[in-house]
């Protein structure tokens, strides 16, 4: 497919940071091109859909949970709009989440979090055994406790990239099926891609939204090579069987010091997850990784034994030194960093998609969203990591 001529901007990348950037773009009125040889199937493919300002909450990232936080307000709006547009549902449901402890040590570090949390303003709920049982009766009776995070929702990360690309090509956004090669400039000035297949497209506009493979893209200067890296998570699919109890809303589960979570999809399906992997571009699925995950998720709901496993993925979050993203112009005229969306890449998807597109448009963004800036890295640059453009397994 061949764009129209002249692109007010590229954008590097089709994951759901990218398609998001892109159909904001074209609703704006600004001629845009996505660039992707496997839309959609990056990070975004194997992510749970949370929408988890609360349940995302880590100390030392105060700054990052406001944004997150902002970031669930702007999610109702974005879904209608985005439904809308693309006549497709993105399964937004609003069904809140709770967190489970499996033994006293696990229920004094939830209480640590919720007092973090409350001091952040944000509203979590104590709760007692009896209490997590009676809002998610499939929990297990051995959970000793736990919290509610009342605005801590989900929404079907697979159905949003159909709904993206839908929604694109009505608005007339050129997706190209393609990987970039280089991003050219000239005199400091960006003037366009260079694609893996032949050709040049030529933009005064370059956004960088491809994930955790951002910092290996060619043409970029030094100083402005974005550090992020891939982080491996692997998710499980597991469907009820006809007759089989469902789960209700998202739990999250902290079994004997480690982290998962079980979230309900509306037909049936029940999303597990996840790991956390410092192994490079490493997309294995690995039967340890498969055993821990699943033995985590039988403690908090012992009813998913009678489940089916239909799906083990594996995904590489872009990470930052920070967890937090980085979103704005670059010290090269013309270079947009829209990447190292980490843990959040969903939930911040709108955020980020506006503020790239308010910088686009030659405006500002609201400080909330300012402090993401990519130039905050400038000092600590590591070099380019670099790895084949992947597709979850
Ligand atoms: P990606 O989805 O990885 O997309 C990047 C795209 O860039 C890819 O499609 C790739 O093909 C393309 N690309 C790469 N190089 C090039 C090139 N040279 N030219 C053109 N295109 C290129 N987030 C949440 O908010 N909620 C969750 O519940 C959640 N759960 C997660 C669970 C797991 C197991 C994982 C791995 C992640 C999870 N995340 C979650 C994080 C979320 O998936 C990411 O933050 C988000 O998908 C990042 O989106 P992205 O578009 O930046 O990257
Ligand atoms: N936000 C969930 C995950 O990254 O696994």
């Amino acid at each position: 497919m061949s764009a129209r001529d002249p692109l007010d901007a590229v954008v590097v990348g089709g994951g759901v940071i990218g398609l998001s950037i892109g159909w904001r773009a074209a609703c704006s009125g600004l001629a845009v091109a996505v660039i992707d040889p496997t839309p959609g199937h990056g990070s975004t493919w194997a992510a749970a859909g949370m929408l988890g300002p609360v349940g995302e909450a880590h100390f030392g990232e105060d700054r990052l949970a406001l944004l997150n936080v902002a970031a669930a307000r702007q999610w109702p709006a974005f879904a209608r709009d985005l439904e809308e547009a693309s006549n497709r549902a993105i399964g937004y449901v609003a069904s809140g989440t709770v967190l489970a402890a499996m033994d006293a040590s696990d229920r004094r570090v939830i209480d640590d979090v919720l007092t973090f949390q409350t001091d952040l303003g944000l509203s979590p709920r104590r709760l007692s055994s009896r209490e997590c049982r009676e809002l998610e009766p499939l929990l297990s009776p051995g959970v000793v406790g736990g919290a509610e995070f009342p605005d801590d929702h989900q929404v079907d990360n697979r159905l949003i990239v159909d709904a993206l690309l839908a929604a694109s090509d009505r608005s007339g956004v050129t997706v190209i099926i393609d990987e970039v090669s280089a991003v050219n400039s000239k005199d400091g000035r960006v003037t366009g891609v260079t694609l893996r297949n032949g050709g040049t497209l030529d933009s005064g506009a370059v956004v960088v939204a491809a994930g955790c493979w951002s910092g290996g893209l060619g043409g970029l200067p030094h100083q402005v090579i974005p550090p992020v890296r891939p982080v491996k998570g692997l998710t499980l699919r597991v469907r009820a069987s006809k007759g089989t109890p469902v789960l209700t809303r998202i739990v999250r589960g902290l079994v004997h010091g480690k982290s998962c979570y079980l979230v309900p999809r509306e037909d049936g399906t029940v999303v597990i997850g996840a790991t956390m992997e410092e192994k490079g571009f490493d997309l294995t699925v690995q039967v340890g990784s498969v055993h821990d995950l699943l033995r985590d998720a039988r403690a908090v709901i012992p009813a998913i034994d009678e489940y089916e496993l239909i799906e083990t993925t594996t995904g590489l979050r872009p990470g930052s030194p920070d967890n937090a993203p980085l979103i704005g112009r670059t010290s090269m005229e013309g270079l947009f960093m829209a990447t190292g969306h980490y843990r959040n890449g969903i939930l911040l998807a709108p955020v980020t998609a506006d503020a790239v597109v308010s910088l686009l448009d030659g405006k500002g963004v609201s400080d909330v969203i300012g402090s993401f800036g990519p130039d905050r890295f400038d000092s600590q640059q590591v070099g380019p990591p670099s790895g084949p453009v992947g597709v979850g397994t």
